[in-house]
C-alpha cells in the first residue's frame, strides 16, 4: 500500500504528524505533497521541525489568492504530482482548500481518498471550510470522524456504512505528544502567564474581514484584559486587517503567529481560551481548558455537549462570561480522543485495502 498524504495550511500539519508516523512504524511507503496554501516559515515549516514531520517530497507551491484561483492552481498543479506518484490512497485532512482540490483531482484520476476528520458539520455554507467539507465528504472512499457524532451525520447524508469509521482525534495524538516538550519552550514563563491569563486567536473572515465586527471584536478583547493578561499571537490575515483598519490594541498583548510548543504552553495552564478557530475548539477540550468560542456555530459540536466549549454570539457579553468562567473544571474528553487516533487511520486503511483486494480477487 502506498500513500499520499496531501496537507497545505497550518491546521493540517498536527493531522498529519500522527498518521505519518503510524504509518512509519507499520512500514507503509508515504509521500508527502505540501500544496503551499500557507507557506511563511511560521505558518508552515516551523510546524513540519516541530511535530518531527519529514519535509515534503513535492510543493505545489501556490500561495495566497482567491479562494478560485488558489484551488484552481491546487487543482492543477496536483495533478501532475499524482500522476507522477501513483498511490494507492489519498489521504486528505480536516477541510482547507488543498483538502477539497485534491479530493477532486484523486476521484477524477479514479485513485481512492481518504478524508481523515470526515463528518463535521456547522451548516454554514458562508463558511467555506463547510464547502469545501461537503465535497470532500461526498467524493471520499473513505470517511474517518473524529467523534460518533460525525459518523450519525455522514449516515444521515446516505453514505455507505462501510465507508465510514470512527478513528478519534488525530490532532489529540499531537497534543498528547508534544505536551512534554511544551515546558521546555518556556513561552508561559518569559511572558509571564500565571494561569490567570486569556489566549486569544481570531482569524475566520466573519471575525475580521468586516471592520464594523472587527473593531466590536477589539473591544470586547480590550475589555477582558482590564483585568488580566490577555495574549493574541496573530495569523497574518488579522494582523493585515488590523493594519488596513488602522486598528490597534492598548492592552491586549499581540504577537506573531507562535509555534505548536510554544502555543500548548500558553494554552494548557490558561484560565480560558478565546477563539474563533477549530482546532483550539478541539485541543481546549481535550485540555479542559475552557473556550469561547466567537461564532454562532460549530462543526465540533461535542466540545460543546462534552468539553469545554461555549460558543458566544452576543461580543457585549464575552467580557463578563470570561469573567465568571462557569465551563472551569467542567468538561471531559471525547471516546477515541485518546492519543492513537493515528494508528487507528492506518489500521482503517489496512483493512479497506485488504477487502478491496477481495472485492477485485472474488471469482
Ligand atoms: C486557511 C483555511 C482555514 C484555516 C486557516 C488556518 C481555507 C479556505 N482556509 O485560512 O480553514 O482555518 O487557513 O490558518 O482553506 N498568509 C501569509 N502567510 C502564509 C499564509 C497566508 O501571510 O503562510 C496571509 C496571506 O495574506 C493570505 C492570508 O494570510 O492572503 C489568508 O491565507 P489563506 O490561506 O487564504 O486563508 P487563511 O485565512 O489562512
Amino acid at each position: 500500500m502506498k500513500l499520499l498524504h496531501v496537507v497545505g495550511a497550518r491546521p493540517n500539519f498536527p493531522k498529519l504528524a500522527p498518521v505519518h508516523r503510524a504509518g512509519v512504524a507499520a512500514g507503509i511507503e508515504q509521500v508527502v505533497v505540501h500544496t503551499g496554501q500557507h507557506y511563511d516559515d511560521a505558518m508552515s515549516d516551523r510546524f513540519f521541525r516541530e511535530l518531527g514531520i519529514p519535509a515534503p517530497d513535492i510543493n505545489l507551491e501556490v500561495g495566497s489568492g482567491s479562494h478560485a484561483a488558489q484551488t484552481a492552481r491546487i487543482i492543477e498543479r496536483f495533478e501532475a504530482a499524482l500522476l507522477d506518484t501513483q498511490p494507492d490512497w489519498v489521504v486528505v485532512y480536516g477541510d482547507v482548500n488543498s483538502t477539497m482540490a485534491a479530493s477532486i483531482v484523486a476521484s477524477k484520476l479514479g485513485v481512492k481518498v481518504v478524508h481523515v476528520e470526515a463528518g463535521l458539520r456547522s451548516d454554514d455554507r458562508a463558511m467555506p471550510e463547510e464547502i469545501n467539507r461537503l465535497i470532500t465528504d461526498r467524493l471520499a472512499d473513505l470517511l474517518l470522524t473524529p467523534s460518533h457524532d460525525a459518523s450519525e451525520r455522514l449516515r444521515a447524508e446516505g453514505e455507505p456504512e462501510h465507508e465510514i469509521v470512527f478513528v478519534g482525534n488525530v490532532m489529540v495524538d499531537s497534543l498528547f505528544h508534544t505536551l512534554p516538550i511544551a515546558a521546555d519552550t518556556k513561552f508561559a514563563e518569559r511572558h509571564k502567564l500565571d494561569g490567570t491569563h486569556v489566549v486569544v486567536t481570531m482569524h475566520r473572515p466573519s471575525n475580521v474581514d468586516d471592520p464594523e465586527r472587527l473593531r466590536a471584536v477589539v473591544k470586547a478583547l480590550e475589555e477582558i484584559a482590564r483585568d488580566r493578561t490577555v495574549i493574541f499571537p496573530m495569523h497574518p490575515r488579522t494582523s493585515a486587517r488590523m493594519r488596513e483598519m488602522g486598528l490597534a490594541f492598548e492592552r491586549v498583548r499581540a504577537l506573531d503567529p507562535i509555534g505548536y510548543p510554544e502555543m500548548l504552553d500558553a494554552v494548557r495552564g490558561a484560565w480560558a481560551v478565546v477563539t474563533d478557530s477549530g482546532g483550539l475548539q478541539e485541543e481546549t477540550t481535550a485540555l479542559g481548558v475552557p473556550c469561547f468560542t466567537l461564532r454562532d456555530n460549530t462543526e465540533r459540536p461535542v466540545t460543546i455537549t462534552e468539553g469545554t466549549n461555549v460558543l458566544v454570539k452576543d461580543l457585549g457579553t464575552l467580557a463578563d462570561l470570561v469573567k465568571v468562567n462557569a465551563m472551569r473544571g467542567k468538561g471531559s474528553r471525547p471516546e477515541g480522543w485518546d492519543g492513537k487516533a493515528g494508528e487507528r487511520v492506518i489500521a482503517a486503511l489496512q483493512k479497506a485495502s485488504a477487502e478491496l483486494r477481495e472485492v477485485v480477487h472474488a471469482p
